[in-house]
């Protein structure tokens, strides 16, 4: 398929392309400042140029705390420029791919949330990808509304990153262990994304690694996996405030992606580790 992939410079875009042309896909993905997708006219034209026969939407305002402070910014790139890119699917009649988040929900859920479930998001990054998601389910018939969680990868702002950074320079950290999710590896969403759009199932879809972990949890694998020696203390959310609020349960329920794929997605724990032997091998 010819595939048009916004933001690639992301986290996620940048295993998302490598994945996609491994499987013969023809990719197209210009850097954010030739396809700015809350231009609406800069949207419509790059569809006119590229002809793409399905758009990955990997572009987006992902600061959760900045979110707080910048709830119309984040609604522009999270809401709004989905409309745009709505728009610009609904002419040639080709699918949308779009990212949305755990953070649509409220935590207050004891068990998984599942793609029936009412969203109610308690932060102003949640309220914005709810906007996002809106608009794809009001605009489109073609579309794979894809929601993730607690992403980690090789390239980009993660927190892998920060506690291996943290492991370097102190020997004693404070991590949060009352919220729960699922740590999911970019690579093994970009494996299933590829995979979900070969299908033609259009639909919404939980795709996380298997496994619910709390950051504390997280921490703890993350130090033991790499060998390196620290004091991992688990505190509450209370005691380490964040201008966001955050669910305190956000593990997502893999049906039906699972079903359709045909297959499960692997633990986060062993996600983890391929990480990180790729991490050594190019540091
Ligand atoms: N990261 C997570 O833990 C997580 C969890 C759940 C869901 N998700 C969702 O997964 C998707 C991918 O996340 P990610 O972590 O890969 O995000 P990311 O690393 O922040 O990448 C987003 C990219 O979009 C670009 N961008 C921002 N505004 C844009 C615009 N107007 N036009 C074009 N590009 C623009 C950003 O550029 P700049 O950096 O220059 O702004 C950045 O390169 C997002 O939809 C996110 O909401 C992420």
């Amino acid at each position: 398929m010819r595939v048009l992939v916004t933001g690639s410079a992301g986290m996620l875009a940048r295993d998302l392309v490598p994945c996609l042309l491994q499987r013969d896909h023809e990719v197209i993905a210009p850097p954010e400042s030739g396809l700015d997708i809350t231009n609406l006219v800069t949207v419509m034209t790059a569809l006119d140029d590229i002809r793409p026969e399905i758009i990955i939407n990997c572009a987006a305002y992902t600061d959760v705390d900045g979110a707080e402070k910048e709830e119309r910014k984040a609604c522009l790139i999270n809401g709004l420029a989905v409309q745009n890119l709505c728009l610009a699917c609904q002419v040639p009649d080709i699918p949308l791919v779009h990212f949305s988040t755990d953070y649509v929900f409220d935590g207050e859920k004891q068990g998984a949330y599942s793609i029936f479930d009412h969203t109610n998001p308690i932060n102003a990054y949640g309220r914005s990808k709810l906007l996002g998601e809106k608009y794809v389910i009001w605009l489109l018939r073609k579309f794979y509304l894809v929601r993730t969680s607690w992403l980690f990868g090789l390239h980009g702002r993660n927190f892998v990153d920060t506690m291996l950074g943290l492991g370097r320079k102190q020997k004693q950290v404070s991590v949060v262990n009352d919220q729960r999710g699922c740590p999911t590896w970019t690579q093994h969403l970009a494996g299933a994304v590829a995979g979900l759009i070969e299908t033609g199932r259009y639909g919404v879809y939980n795709v996380t690694n298997s496994g619910p972990a709390t950051w504390y949890d997280f921490a703890v694998e993350i130090f033991r996996q790499a060998g390196m020696d620290m004091e991992v203390r688990p505190v509450t959310t209370g005691e380490y405030p964040t201008p966001a609020r955050r669910p305190a349960n956000s593990v997502l329920d893999p049906f039906p992606a699972n079903e359709v794929l045909g297959t499960s997605m692997p633990s986060w724990e062993l996600a983890l580790e391929e990480c990180l032997s790729i991490k050594k091998e190019k540091p």
